[in-house]
């Protein structure tokens, strides 16, 4: 067997009498399964999948202590009534089964509370705020992603209550009296949810906090919410059983928001009114703006120098979020930085991450790639998916059966969509035939990590499942009908990804005009990339990076190709959509002056919301032009002419980047048909649906083999 590393992280721990097997917790996140409060079959599929795969302590996603009053979501976890208690039972006792513990999270929504806005209630709020929220993100949100956006609300537009002391005495007992209904379940431990801009985060934070009477003003007052909800639990629960308090280690884009050193001194409060832990996350006050800051940061270990100062400050334990990965989580621990780590989506993307890392197995842990599609639904209040793991919130399709008879199958197409449908064949028992025709793996994955650097960790994942499961791979090979004939198979699976064109307008071939593939070729030297653009300079270059293996690596290549890059200085990109949008971004880093000319009214659409407004305002911030509504009239040497609205007008480009033209092609598997095989398309090939179309309907296609 491997040699077992990550011994911090594997290492027991301890929260309050609570032990745990190891340091790593899953935090909370919605699933919005519940039914009318009730916990489902599908919440305890999810959170038993997560305890079964070696996860320390599962926390569920945020309830309502006073469900549907101070509620987000009808599908939310309730706590308010006795006749709740059976269900979280079967959760605990399912949990518990598989040798895991279980801990709830408790909330009231306050100024979120979508439900009370939905059935006519005022949110209850520390004080009413003038400031409207700049909402010019959701121009690139077409009308059904608003018309979602306003599921949970029905549409209504909220009103507020400013809360008086009986409305906090209320909130107090309902959490106690919550917390007293989860305890008599069997749960074994509670989180108290003051962080994420709800009602106890509100009160907090000096931001959202004007009140001058004994809740508001100093860090004492506005912590006493808090501080009175942890002690009327502890006189219900017990002084023994577990209580966690979540807070924002710090508020993006809130004049007065909580900072760091005020977290930890509000948490040596929380300590000393009987909490066992604190967990330390952060939020953001536009959503809209900084979402992808908090509470979802898009930097590994975002919220580390929080974790550390609040560490400093108390001596319970602390948990650590914020794309916590083995490596660092295992580094924080040995610091001393933190107590334990909560690992989020990588937790939805992979749910067996600690029982392959107590094997050895680090590298078979499925990568999460930061890609905002699970959370996405949470902002119309449905079920989390998520783009490389099709079994969340249909735990399933996780359980792969093996093939009735040996088969062999030959996948055509190295891309995402091509390895995943081998992976899942092999792992069912079929000998896989992989086809290439690139010098590598990966297609325009690939050529993704160069501008999305996580992309890179499903390369890598994807590549050694390839290895580890033996699957044949020929690269450098065109899948003719000849060499598909030799190969003999049972089945085709066919994932040669998307047909990317060029323009139809006058120019639309000029050779500064670049599709998308040959700019890939470009930049990673691929052997048959068109150097037609190239310079003789150029061509040196990429000949030299070639032989010299230096275009192998995408670290490399992002480097390098900040001193030179095959593209001139001013860029027309053609088409805003995910890889026009993250393209700009990277060409603009790199000195380059860029306008993208999107057609239609919407920028980044095929982006998870959270991530597509981010990089709408990072690309703006680095200087690109966006421009929607643009269609391409003409092309020459020094520019393209489009037309928006009845105008025309010029954008200068010495490079034209294609990015739209996009569309699937299943002409090789038409090609195939009459040769008396089953032949099934996945990936881009079938539908452009990038990594996560790529990755759902390849495993569809391979569990049904
Ligand atoms: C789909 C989804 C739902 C979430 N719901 C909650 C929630 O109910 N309560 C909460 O405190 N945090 C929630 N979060 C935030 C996570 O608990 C976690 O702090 C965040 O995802 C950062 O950790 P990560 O980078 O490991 O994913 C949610 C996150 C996701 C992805
Ligand atoms: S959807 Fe994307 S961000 Fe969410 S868990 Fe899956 S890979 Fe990670």
């Amino acid at each position: 067997m491997a040699e077992t590393q990550f011994n911090a992280l594997l290492a027991p721990g301890r929260i309050a009498g609570l032990k745990l097997s190891n340091r790593v917790l899953l935090p909370a996140m919605d699933m919005n399964l519940c039914v009318e409060g009730e916990i489902s079959d599908g919440e305890i599929a999810h959170y038993t999948a997560r305890a079964a795969g070696g996860t320390a302590m599962v926390i569920t996603g945020t309830g309502a202590v006073a469900w549907p009053v101070g509620a987000t979501s009808r599908h939310q976890p309730a706590f308010s009534d006795d006749r709740f208690i059976p269900g979280i039972r079967r959760l605990a006792d399912s949990i518990h089964a598989v040798g895991g513990t279980l801990c709830m999270q408790l909330c009231h929504h306050g100024k979120t509370a979508s439900v009370d806005t939905a059935d006519g209630r005022p949110q209850l709020v520390p004080s009413v705020l003038d400031a409207k929220p700049d909402l010019s993100a959701l121009r690139d949100s077409p009308m059904s992603e608003l018309m979602g956006l306003a599921t949970a609300t029905q549409g209504k537009k909220a009103s507020y209550k400013v809360a008086d002391e009986d409305d906090l005495a209320w909130v107090i007992d309902q959490f106690a009296q919550a917390a007293r209904r989860v305890k008599e379940a069997g749960v074994d431990a509670i989180e108290i949810h003051a962080a994420h801009g709800y009602l106890l985060s509100t009160f907090l934070s000096r931001g959202y906090n004007k009140r001058d009477d004994r809740w508001g003003g100093s860090l004492e007052n506005r912590a006493r919410l808090t501080c009175e909800v942890v002690k009327a639990i502890k006189v219900v629960v017990g002084a023994d059983y577990p209580v966690i308090v979540r807070l924002n280690g710090f508020e993006f884009g809130l004049e007065d928001g909580l900072t760091p050193d005020e977290t930890a001194r509000a948490a040596a409060l929380i300590e000393e009114a009987g909490a066992d832990a604190i967990h330390v996350s952060a939020n953001a006050h536009n959503p809209f703006a900084d979402f992808t800051q908090g509470p979802l940061p898009a930097e590994v270990g975002q919220y580390r120098e929080y974790t550390k100062i609040v560490k400093q400050h108390v001596t319970i334990p602390v948990i650590a979020v914020g794309r916590m990965l083995p490596e660092i989580a295992d580094e924080m621990l040995q610091l001393g930085e933190c107590d334990f780590v909560s690992m989020g989506r990588q937790l939805l993307a992979d749910p067996d991450l600690v029982n392959k890392i107590r094997e050895g197995q680090r590298k078979t842990v499925r990568p999460c790639i930061n890609c905002y599609v699970c959370v996405e639904q949470n902002f119309f209040d449905g079920n989390p998916k998520c783009a490389v793991n099709p079994a969340l919130c249909n735990e399933s399709v996780a359980v792969l059966s093996s093939m009735t008879s040996a088969k062999h199958v030959v996948v055509v197409g190295g891309g995402p969509g091509g390895m995943e449908a081998a992976r899942v064949a092999a792992i069912r028992g079929a000998k896989v035939t992989l086809i290439e025709k690139g010098a590598r793996l990966g297609g325009t994955l690939w050529f993704s990590q160069l501008t999305t650097p996580a992309n890179q960790l499903l390369v890598d994942w994807l590549t050694h499942e390839i290895e580890r499961l033996n699957i044949d791979v020929l690269l450098s090979t065109e899948a003719t009908r000849e060499v598909i004939q030799a190969l003999n198979p049972d089945d085709i699976v066919v994932a040669t990804g998307a047909r990317r064109g060029l323009p139809e307008v006058p120019g639309g071939a000029l050779p500064h005009v670049l599709t998308g593939d040959v700019l890939r070729g470009l930049i990673t030297g691929e052997k048959d990339a068109d150097s037609r653009s190239l310079s003789f300079l150029g061509k040196l270059v990429v000949t030299a990076g070639r032989s010299l293996g230096l275009l192998n690596s995408a670290d490399r290549i992002r480097s390098l190709s900040k001193a030179w890059m095959p593209v001139g200085k001013r860029v027309v990109v053609i088409g805003g959509g995910l890889v026009g949008l993250e393209l700009a971004e990277y060409l603009a880093e790199r000195g380059r002056l860029v306008t993208v000319l999107e057609e239609g009214p919407h920028m980044g659409l095929p982006m998870a919301m959270p991530r597509r407004w981010t990089a709408v305002i990072k690309a703006t911030k680095h200087g690109v032009v966006l421009v929607r509504d643009a269609s391409v009239v003409s092309i020459d040497k020094v520019s393209v002419r489009y037309r928006s609205g009845e105008d025309e007008f010029e954008a200068h480009g010495d490079t034209v980047v294609v990015a739209s033209q996009v569309e699937p092609d299943t002409s090789l598997a038409d090609s195939l048909r009459d040769l008396g095989i089953r032949v099934q398309v996945v990936g881009d090939a079938v539908t452009v649906g990038y990594i996560e179309g790529a990755m759902h309907t390849a495993h569809k296609v391979a569990r049904e083999l």
